[in-house]
């Protein structure tokens, strides 16, 4: 294993920045079972949320800090109250820290924040020593950093490590600099603050022009010993550095680079599934290192060179993130007690209630398939734990249709106040169902993405749905798997107009509150 000193520290951030992508909508216990995931991967650090941003935050990222061992980092500006909202949320982690951060451009602090270079160092010595008084672990990012001027990038950073930070962050908050430039701005930074080889200097890139991974490599070439990354590469915009490719890049190219992580390898792609199905964020197939043909030969050339020998065209093996294929695990004579125990072994907590659905589920597809795959399973594991924080059931579904007549729909969905159902005819059955669900919550959306995947590959596999919403200018997405992909899309949109009326309700609860 690394020492110390040529190990990088993996600061996993898919519950925050990742969960800032649009229509990205986690509920506690998919930000649980994430969490619980990426400490299995062994993350260095799990980002939990923003806690000012609302009290179900901090129930999130107190709930994820009571589900795992590494550090929980909380995200907070300058400010008191956000400071304060971070201390609450991190008060049951084991090993708490603090992220706080400003902005350092010229074009933030003059237009978004309206403060002077003098005002942004005396927020970062405010926030950063009040954060020092609940817990010793504390980082600092100068938000926009590669488009600051770097002698007043000094002096913040100055200012951040004499008030106590012990990681210092230089984010690429807008994808814009080049791995050149990062290292000069690294350089430069680090001759001016010679401090900085007493703490931890981390890199953050956004995916803006590509370059989030070669930009964080760059930086781990000029001294970060922490990279910020989230799984499948997802976040604001283009997204953030990938997790899964800086960790095979330094694992891959260790004997030129000399360093390492301390992450599972193996544990990659399970986790890049988990995110994918619970983010809606679906993987692109030429994706490095987690797509669907990232380890796939198509040209007969490659195949057989590699049938020859495998190192012609592999650089990786498959099995070293986890691509081992998918075990048959379970058969249609398993019984409940078996479920909950090929569940425990792929990692999931599925108890009670949830265990009950997911069973029925289990047989439903048992019947049809008979042999269930560990595939399969994570994906009933999903749709269970979505399942339970439902605010609308889909209770029943029926559809009639005939040729050359539109089809019919009737929807029954159940909320905490009972049951209502309504029909409608559409442009075939899952037109006709959408149509009577969006009459039932009354809310005006527009479907903006439909997408229909299977688990597995068959006939007879199980259908994983996608749906995207617009609704008051922004998205909402929804997923849902079943044997029956009218059923599947039915439940996927339900659960994206659901987040969408919550969300608008929420937001007209707070102009009341305001006027
Ligand atoms: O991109 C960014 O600058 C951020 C900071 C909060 C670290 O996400
Ligand atoms: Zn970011």
């Amino acid at each position: 294993m690394a020492s110390e000193a040529d190990t990088v520290r993996i600061f996993d951030t898919t519950l925050r920045d990742g969960e800032q992508s649009p229509g990205i909508a986690l509920n506690a216990q998919e930000k649980i079972e994430i969490a619980r995931q990426l400490d299995r991967l062994g993350v260095d650090i799990i980002e939990a949320g923003f806690a000012i941003s609302s009290p179900g935050e901090r129930d999130g990222i107190r709930a994820v800090s009571r589900a795992v061992d590494c550090v929980v980092a909380s995200l907070a500006r300058t400010n008191e109250e956000d400071i304060d909202a971070a201390i609450e949320s991190l008060s049951d982690a084991k090993s708490p820290r603090i992220h706080t951060f400003i902005a350092t451009s010229d074009i933030h602090m003059e237009h978004k924040l309206r403060m002077t270079r003098a005002d942004v160092i005396a927020a970062t010595d405010f926030a950063v020593s009040k954060a020092k008084g609940f817990c010793s672990d504390v980082e600092f990012s100068c938000e926009d950093a590669t488009r600051t001027d770097i002698e007043f990038m000094a002096q913040v950073v100055r200012t951040a490590i004499a008030a106590g930070a012990t990681t210092i962050n230089i984010p690429d908050t807008v994808g814009y600099t080049v791995p050149e430039e990062y290292v000069e701005i690294l350089t430069a930074l680090r001759e001016r603050v010679p401090e900085i080889d007493g703490v931890t200097l981390s890199v953050h890139c956004h995916n803006d022009l590509g370059l989030a991974v070669a930009n964080s490599m760059a930086g781990v070439a000029a001294g970060a010993r922490q990279v910020e990354c989230t799984i499948n590469g997802i976040g604001e915009r283009a997204g953030n550095a990938s997790l899964e490719e800086i960790v095979m890049l330094l694992r891959t190219r260790k004997p030129r680079f000399g360093i390492d992580t301390q992450i599972v390898t193996n544990e990659i792609m399970r986790t890049s599934r988990l995110v994918s199905r619970l983010s809606g964020y679906p993987v692109q197939p030429n994706k490095a290192i987690v797509g669907k043909n990232a380890f796939a030969h198509e040209a007969g050339i490659h195949q057989h060179g590699v049938l020859a020998h495998r190192r012609t065209y592999e650089i990786m093996d498959a099995e070293s993130v986890g691509l081992a294929g998918s075990d048959i695990v379970l058969g249609k004579h398993s019984g409940r007690h078996a479920l909950r125990q090929a569940f425990a072994d792929l990692g999931f907590t599925i108890e009670g209630e949830d265990l009950r659905r997911a069973f029925d589920r289990f047989k439903e597809l048992a019947d049809r398939k008979g042999k269930i795959t560990s595939l399969d399973l994570e994906a009933i594991a999903s749709d269970s734990l979505r399942e339970r924080e439902d605010p609308y059931q889909l209770v029943s579904l029926a559809i009639a249709t005939r040729t050359g007549a539109p089809a019919q729909a009737e929807v029954t969905v159940r909320n905490g106040f009972g049951e209502r159902t309504e029909s409608a005819e559409g442009d075939g059955p899952v037109d006709a169902a959408f149509t009577a669900i969006t009459r039932l919550l009354e809310v005006p959306v527009a479907l903006a993405e439909y997408t229909i995947g299977a688990v597995t590959g068959g006939a007879d596999a199980l259908g994983e749905v996608r749906v995207v919403v617009e609704a008051d200018g922004r998205t909402f997405a929804g997923q849902a798997v079943s044997t029956d992909i009218t059923e599947a899309s039915a439940e996927a949109y339900l659960r994206a107009c659901a987040h969408a009326k919550l969300a608008i309700e929420a937001d007209q609860d707070k102009e009341l509150i305001e006027v």
